[in-house]
């Protein structure tokens, strides 16, 4: 989120917190997915946390909640979310299972495969698209963000 937040100009910082908030509630809420974001709305707001984060942390659910995607924030968590599961799961097919060595190139022709990391939501992924950022480039912005963290991932 921090890479993306770099990529189309707005605050690392703010974006950065949207993704380590957007599944606080998921414990709560995991056999509950109409419920997934909005219990972390009510947690936020009485702290005062800002709007834009918490509509992002909404909208991350927008199908199951029945709202819209509105700022380029709301897109950004939706796909974001996602591409990491892929990039994860293209990590661990390689011989190194690093995510320094995984290709752009072949997590798009990965989203096509179907039953390869078949929970991993490629229409949220390609929603990059509306915030003006190619699927590729896309992916190879997430591959190098998660690479500087790789001690963290353990990948
Ligand atoms: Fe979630």
């Amino acid at each position: 989120m921090r890479a993306m937040a770099e990529r189309l100009g707005s605050d690392p910082e703010m974006w950065g917190i949207t993704g380590l908030l957007h599944d606080l509630d998921f414990e709560e809420t995991k056999d509950q997915p109409s419920q997934h974001g909005l219990k972390t709305a009510e947690i936020l707001k009485a702290r005062g946390i800002r709007d834009e984060i918490i509509e992002a942390i909404k909208a991350h659910n927008a199908e199951a909640l029945g709202i819209d995607r509105k700022s380029d924030l709301d897109v950004a968590i939706t796909c974001s979310e996602c591409i990491t599961g892929m990039v994860v799961a293209t990590a661990l097919v390689y011989p190194d299972k690093k995510v320094a060595s995984v290709k752009a190139s072949s997590i798009v022709k990965r989203m096509k495969q179907k039953e390869f990391a078949r929970g991993v939501n490629r229409d949220h992924i390609r929603k990059c698209e509306q915030i003006n950022i190619p699927l590729e480039e896309f992916a190879d912005l997430s591959i190098k963000a998660m690479a500087k963290i790789s001690d963290k991932l353990g990948l």
